[in-house]
């Protein structure tokens, strides 16, 4: 059994927690990779997001309000990864668009997907369904994780997220 991580995340000024080094999502990917020893890719924007929280949210709006496929930096080959585990924040309801530029470039036939993502309110938001339809051929396993941003950058959400991964 071969595992991958593939997470997106925002580094720098962010909603709730202030200016921080390594987003939300990532310290729950760092952790999952810690404890699974899996693989990692992170998807890494081109074009890097502006560090200023509203520069960003304007940003956001603009690739949701027009359907964009942001490019991301490299890739990885996922055909030799049975278990993908996959993380995102929550975006206005929604799964960044760039994480769209990454599940549409990929053949996700065989594969077990354990999704997992942070948000400051909207729980997954129906992004799992999402993940679901888009995904063809894939499995998803079990209910997958959400936390808040907020709890993901505390040792109690570590721990819950601890007890997740020993759930599966
Ligand atoms: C552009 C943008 C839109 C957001 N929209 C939502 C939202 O609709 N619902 C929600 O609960 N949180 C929303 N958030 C909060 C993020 O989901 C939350 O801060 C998350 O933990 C950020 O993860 P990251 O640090 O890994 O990027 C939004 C944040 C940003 C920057």
């Amino acid at each position: 059994m071969k595992t991958l991580v593939v997470y997106f995340s925002r580094a720098d000024e962010n909603y709730n927690v202030g200016t921080v080094e390594a987003g939300n999502t990532e310290l729950l990917a760092k952790e999952i990779i810690t404890k699974t020893g899996a693989d990692e890719f992170k998807i890494e924007p081109e074009d890097k997001y502006p560090a200023n929280y509203q520069e960003a949210i304007e940003r956001a709006t603009e690739e949701r309000k027009t359907n964009a496929r942001p490019e991301y930096i490299g890739d990885v080959d996922i055909s030799s990864y049975d278990t993908i585990f996959f993380g995102y924040p929550i975006w206005w309801g929604d799964m960044p668009m760039i994480v769209y530029s990454f599940v549409e470039k990929h053949d996700w036939d065989g594969k077990t997907v354990i999704p997992f993502n942070t948000h400051e309110g909207s729980g997954n938001s129906g992004t799992y369904d999402i993940l679901k339809s888009k995904m063809t051929g894939a499995t998803l396993k079990g209910d997958g994780f959400n936390m808040s941003g907020s709890t993901a950058r505390t040792n109690d959400g570590i721990e819950k997220l601890n007890n997740w991964l020993n759930t599966l």
